[in-house]
């Protein structure tokens, strides 16, 4: 069932959705195990498509924590309202471009995680800077965000694909930047762990 939602919006929307299948599991235990989940009151999810990685975040997650969820798409947001009836987590169907109004409106000043899956190769330069400059201010101390990239990491820039690493843009804004290659994935994912800054410069 997910698989075929998935399908149909990358289908309506490849740019945004930027993928062609959801997350296996491997990838999305790879996307959890820098994160500190069990210590978490409030985590974050960037581009929940169907659900892959929120189920295994809500199943790490502490009973008392809120998982904030963004999501774009309207079709993926009436799934994950199905799916998940868990009182954790709060759904936001917004862009992420305007995170910070967001999460100020509910009420929300800090995260301690964050996992996104956002298709940063598809943006500008200029969005993912926009995107970071949005989401540090939110990050506590050493806060640690996940973000994956196909191996192949091609991006589409003036209607032409190039390679593109992500590794530059997340060096700028994060104290450390580790990365781990998971091959069981369609197609294979490179997860990028950053630690944000002891003291928050952004
Ligand atoms: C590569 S898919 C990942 C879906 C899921 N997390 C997974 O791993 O299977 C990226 C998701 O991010 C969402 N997305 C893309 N740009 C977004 C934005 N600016 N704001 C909120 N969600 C966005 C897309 O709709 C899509 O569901």
């Amino acid at each position: 069932m997910s698989f075929r939602v998935f399908a149909a919006g990358a289908l309506n929307d490849f740019y945004t959705t930027a993928a062609i299948a959801p997350s296996s599991p491997h990838l999305a235990s790879a996307m959890l195990a820098p994160l500190h989940l069990s210590r978490a009151r409030v985590a974050l999810e960037l581009g929940a498509g169907t659900g892959a990685i929120t189920q295994c975040l809500l199943d790490a997650l502490p009973a008392s924590s809120t998982l904030l969820v963004f999501e774009i798409n309207r079709r993926f947001c009436t799934h994950l309202r199905r799916k998940f009836k868990d009182p954790r987590m709060v759904l936001i169907n917004a862009n992420v471009a305007n995170l910070d109004s967001e999460l100020h409106r509910r009420g929300y000043d800090h995260v301690d995680a964050v996992a996104s899956s956002l298709g940063l190769g598809f943006m500008s330069e200029t969005q993912r800077n926009e995107i970071f400059e949005r989401l540090m201010p939110f990050l506590r101390e050493n806060a640690v965000l996940t973000q994956y990239q196909y191996v192949h990491g091609m991006q589409f820039a003036n209607g032409r694909l190039r390679r593109l690493s992500l590794r530059p843009t997340l060096n700028r804004y994060f104290d450390s930047v580790e990365t781990k290659i998971i091959w069981r994935n369609l197609p294979p994912a490179c997860v990028f762990a950053c630690r944000a800054p002891s003291i928050t410069t952004h």
